[in-house]
């Protein structure tokens, strides 16, 4: 590779933010999890402007995005019926700023999307497998209805050859472990559908996990993972499924970097000692993530990225940078990443 951030603090910054500029995306993300691993193009930028620089690195290393909920937004407003939905169109004028679209995903030169299987807490105990089902199933049809775009891809050697191929690598999460109704043979098939991570909460407690929520009421609860939650992670490090550590409790966290054989990440939360939401990440578990080879993706949500003031105009991409470099700062290049959580968090 030509490029690397290993130069100074200011330098990586004016990179970032031009890149931020030029394509609507702050740079940096997944550079580091496969620069070592894998041989990509090696280009030398037309320039050594920030934004040539910036444009290089998107275009020599797929910047892959941790989260993104518009499979959520394409049941909310469409009931998952697709046919009618442009996916190559602008839709900032229909939908809201932090949504997505084709135009903007190959402006912003994305490599690979993790897009999200999110169902409601309240449907825990009810209908919450059934739906995440028919979650992967609208992601698989979105997916299959733009071929010239997006390719399903389930493994890091797919995200690299469909990176090479000119098209957008989509990947799948499950968000929360309600998804899972305390089934291994739930969680089992959702691998074999092509599944590669599971957050192991979401703003809600399986029988076996904590969430985030639980630490911001202080609860008196057990907050960690139980015998089985910690049997879901050895599962999932068996059939090589990501342990997700967005939403979850500190405990949690700890008990699954405690527990896991392979690196946890997280794959939408910021930095705590930045901005004091429960949904962020404390110093000391930035760091045993990163010990332990994982990454941090960081949320642009305006409620992690700057609090308080509780207003939504004065977060700032700047601010978003912060948190990657304040995580770049504690934990080297190689663990910081970008979990947009466009459709998701409205900011
Ligand atoms: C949503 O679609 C399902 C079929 O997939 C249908 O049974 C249901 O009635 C629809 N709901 C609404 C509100 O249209
Ligand atoms: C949380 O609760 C414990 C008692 O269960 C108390 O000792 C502690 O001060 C509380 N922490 C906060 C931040 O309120
Ligand atoms: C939020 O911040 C913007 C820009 O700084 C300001 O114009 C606006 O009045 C603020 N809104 C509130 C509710 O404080
Ligand atoms: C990162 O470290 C540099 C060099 O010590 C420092 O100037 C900068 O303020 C730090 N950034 C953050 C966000 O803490």
């Amino acid at each position: 590779m030509v490029l690397t951030f290993s130069g100074g603090s200011s330098r990586w910054k004016e990179v970032a933010l031009a890149a931020a500029a030029v394509v609507g995306l702050v740079a940096a993300a997944a550079v580091g999890v496969f620069m070592g691993r894998y041989v990509l193009h090696s280009r030398a930028p037309a320039s050594d402007r920030p934004a040539d620089v910036a444009k290089t690195v998107l275009m020599s290393v797929p910047l892959i995005d941790g989260h993104n909920d518009l499979p959520w937004q394409l049941l909310k407003r469409f009931n998952n019926s697709i046919e009618h939905f442009d996916f190559d169109k602008d839709v900032r004028d229909l939908w809201f700023d932090s949504s997505t679209d084709i135009p903007r995903l190959k402006k912003g030169l994305l490599g690979a999307q993790f897009w999200v299987v999110y169902v409601p807490c309240e449907l825990q105990h009810k209908t919450a497998v059934r739906q995440s089902f028919e979650q992967l199933d609208v992601i698989k049809r979105l997916v299959n209805k733009y071929p010239d775009t997006l390719k399903l891809v389930t493994s890091a050697k797919g995200i690299i050859d469909t990176f090479n191929e000119g098209k957008i690598g989509s990947l799948i999460g499950v968000e929360g472990g309600h998804s899972i109704d305390s089934s291994l043979g739930v969680l089992r098939m959702y691998y074999d559908l092509g599944v590669r991570y599971m957050t192991l909460t979401h703003n809600c407690d399986p029988p076996w996990a904590g969430s985030n929520v639980l630490d911001r009421l202080n609860s008196t609860r057990f907050r960690g993972l139980s015998g089985f939650g910690k049997e879901v992670v050895r599962e999932m490090n068996r059939l090589g499924m990501m342990v997700d550590l967005a939403h979850v409790s500190v405990d949690t966290m700890r008990d699954a970097l405690a527990t896991s054989d392979a690196p946890v990440f997280f794959s939408h939360s910021s930095a705590w000692a930045l901005c004091h939401n429960y949904r962020n990440v404390p110093d000391d578990i930035l760091r045993a993530t990163a010990d332990k080879g994982g990454v941090i993706m960081v949320n642009f949500h305006g409620d992690f990225i700057n609090c308080p003031p509780k207003n939504q105009s004065d977060v700032t991409l700047a601010q978003v940078a912060d948190h990657i470099e304040y995580i770049r700062n504690l934990t080297g290049p190689d663990h910081v990443g970008i979990g947009s959580d466009f459709d998701g968090g409205i900011m």
